[in-house]
């Protein structure tokens, strides 16, 4: 059925659905360095740190089950030989449950004007010593394989929004030829691999794309190229006409988003898995998500606010402090103050999707979802 000839699969990878409630599921994934419940989000640890936190509090407070990292940046800085010489990503930087690391296919796409695309991959030069360097399928999973990743994902182009027809089609068949490479130059059994599907919000090109995609032999699929500009609407719509199309024997990861509401929206279209800078991002300019929407810490309005962060969290930060103190610490430049609002974005993200996946075991997910946004609506301050 499929033209790969490279035999190597993962042999610690497995999915299982274990409930679902509509287009809602909840799965495990088995992956070598542990299991994750899904519907997952995973914190982003770009250079080989969730930024602010350290990974004990990822582990013990976040609860993060799997993190992202990625292969351009791990690359750069502090480069292969280094990661190497530690016996890989998890040991160097301390953390011993799953990690997914992105392909660098997304990241050399975005450097725009600096470069090249051929059929053989992408060459670049680097934002930190503008050197060149080649970027191919076979070099890209070579040090996936090195990192030591629980999931490697396949090198793909994302394509710029607003990309007309012809360019996307071009663009897929070449993602298509790099992703059958990916799957050829695998040799590690303890990595899984995952394949991306672009088209952007056309349904047609979707569909060409995962029926290329589908049969080919990776362990789970992801959705690439939403979130890069398009209306919400269009993104959900995208994810609802798509993820049918997707394998449902494996899980269904939709990259680089999002909100809580984009969570719980495309949780409820059939997405399992989730990356997004957001929850870190923000929380460092005092930008915070709760249970009733966007508390923004920073404003002067919370200068004398003796109230937490969110009064439905658990959490650290939500126990200990109230938002004038963060504010106090934002405003003065304190390292507590990105740190505290990290650790609470990201447990209420960790805490939103195992809400949503305890809803969708217990058959009441619809009755979830409008909870959550009746209490967003509420307003954080
Ligand atoms: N992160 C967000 N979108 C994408 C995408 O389309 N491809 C890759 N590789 N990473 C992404
Ligand atoms: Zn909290």
């Amino acid at each position: 059925m499929t033209s790969i000839a490279n035999s190597v699969r993962c042999e610690t990878f497995s999915f299982r659905e274990v409930a679902r409630d509509g287009a809602a599921r909840a799965g495990e994934l088995q992956l070598t360095h542990g299991t994750v419940q899904t519907p997952i989000f995973m914190p982003v640890g770009t250079v080989g740190t969730v930024k602010a936190m350290r990974p004990d509090e990822l582990a013990s407070q976040v609860e993060a089950q799997i993190i992202l990292g990625n292969t351009y940046h791990l690359y750069l800085r502090p480069g292969l030989d280094v990661v190497r010489a530690h016996g890989g990503l998890h040991k160097m930087m301390g953390w011993d449950r799953p990690i997914l690391t992105d392909s660098g296919g997304y990241q050399v796409f975005s450097l725009k004007d600096l470069r090249k695309i051929r059929e053989e991959g992408v060459e670049f030069q680097d934002h930190i010593s503008g050197s060149y360097h080649l970027f191919t399928p076979e070099k890209v999973i070579e040090i996936q394989e090195t990192l030591g990743s629980d999931i490697m994902m396949a090198f793909d182009e994302c394509p710029p929004a607003g990309a007309d027809e012809h360019y996307m089609r071009e663009s897929m068949a070449r993602t298509t030829r790099w992703e059958k490479r990916c799957l050829e130059a695998r040799t590690r059994t303890d990595c899984a691999l995952f394949g991306i599907g672009q088209g952007g919000t056309s349904e047609k090109l979707r569909r060409e794309h995962l029926e290329e995609l589908g049969p080919l032999p990776f362990e789970g699929m992801a959705i690439g190229g939403l979130s890069v500009g398009e209306e919400t609407q269009a993104m959900y719509d995208t994810v609802e006409f798509t993820t049918p199309m997707m394998p449902d024997e494996k899980p269904k990861y939709l990259m680089g988003v999002g909100k809580p509401e984009d969570l719980v929206e495309c949780i409820a279209r059939g997405i399992d898995m989730f990356d997004c800078v957001i929850p870190t991002r923000n929380a460092r300019n005092g930008q915070c998500f709760t249970s009733r929407g966007v508390v923004v810490v920073r404003n002067a309005v919370h200068k004398e606010d003796l109230r937490p962060l969110d009064p439905d969290c658990d959490c650290y930060t939500c126990r200990n402090f109230t938002r004038a103190y963060l504010r106090h610490l934002l405003k003065s430049g304190e390292m507590l103050g990105p740190q505290l609002c990290t650790l609470h974005n990201l447990r209420y993200f960790l805490t939103l999707v195992g809400q949503a996946r305890e809803a969708i075991v217990e058959g009441r997910f619809e009755a979830f979802r409008k909870r959550f946004h009746e209490l967003q609506a509420e307003g954080g301050s």
